[in-house]
């Protein structure tokens, strides 16, 4: 394993940890470490396996869900159907919010939970066009919902039924990438993200914060000579296990694997430990002005 992935033998998503245990999970999360459970499975019940096929999704590459209206999108099942798979990801989004919960008792006022993700389609050989290309290394932000800075940290399992591994790389710590690409980073032109948004292109005003990190990541998938000679880590995490982390912050690429659950959670900076370890405050000091 990479030396920026921390294990743990957890195998309860009710789990209570020790303080020290929590703390020490705090630190890594913020340092850009990825926390790894290989023991954590989500189990789905007898007749959930039959969600685990490409067939349940349109264009889309997931069933996408909210657990705060039961909302579901992105699938061809039929009502009842996209009901029980709706249960299925709603005790996903509890186990992770539960998880969390534990494991960072910092957060639990902060934490705002996001949408919950099932991902039945085989990330290799998938074609799509280079900015989507999520098997290139890039960092997390969302082109029409603003960040306006806070974090994304995001809960992964994989529920492979054939044991097959997901296959990621891990690129270089964010200071390092942010120093790498900020020459080429542009301020927004005035009244830029006004518009955009009164265009109903994003779903809040944009932030230059938003500005900056969508430029980050375009930078980092264009460039095909960063992608192949980048210091990277390959990494492999097993069918039946879990791993959380930071992506707005890690450098990541999702190469392959199939049938993965993914739940987001928004932080604000100001909840953080260590909000100087954030891509904000880094970004922030390098421009020498506030960004959100
Ligand atoms: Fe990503």
């Amino acid at each position: 394993m990479s030396p920026l992935v921390c294990e743990t033998p957890e195998t309860d998503w009710k789990a209570s940890f020790s303080r020290e245990f929590q703390q020490a999970s705090l630190q890594h999360l913020e340092e850009g470490f990825i926390l790894f459970f290989p023991n954590l499975s989500f189990h789905l019940t007898g007749d959930e396996t039959e969600f685990l096929s490409p067939h349940i999704v349109r264009k889309s590459k997931n069933v996408s869900y909210s657990v705060s209206n039961r909302e579901i999108k992105g699938t061809v099942l039929t009502k009842q159907a996209a009901f029980r798979i709706g249960n299925l990801m709603h005790r996903f989004a509890e186990s992770t919010r539960g998880l969390l919960y534990n494991l960072l008792p910092r957060y639990r006022g902060s934490l705002k939970q996001g949408r919950t993700s099932f991902r039945p389609v085989e990330i290799a050989g998938r074609l799509t066009s280079w900015r989507k290309d999520d098997t290139r290394l890039h960092v997390d932000c969302f082109p029409s919902t603003p960040l306006r800075g806070r974090r994304i940290l995001r809960a992964f399992s994989n529920v492979n039924p054939a044991g097959c591994p997901r296959h990621w790389r891990v690129g270089e710590p964010f200071p390092d990438l942010a120093e790498r690409f900020f020459p080429k980073l542009k301020t927004s032109f005035p009244g830029m993200h006004t518009l955009l948004h009164l265009l109903c292109l994003t779903r809040a005003k944009r932030s230059e914060y938003d500005h900056y990190m969508l430029q980050l990541h375009d930078y980092m998938k264009q460039d095909l000579d960063y992608q192949k000679n980048a210091r990277q880590d390959a990494l492999e995490f097993p069918a039946g296990g879990t791993w959380l982390l930071y992506t707005d912050q890690v450098s990541h690429a999702a190469t392959a694997g199939q049938f993965q659950l993914e739940q987001t959670f928004y932080l604000p900076v100001s909840a953080m430990e260590r909000p100087a370890t954030s891509p904000l405050r880094i970004l922030e000091k390098m421009a020498g002005r506030c960004l959100a």
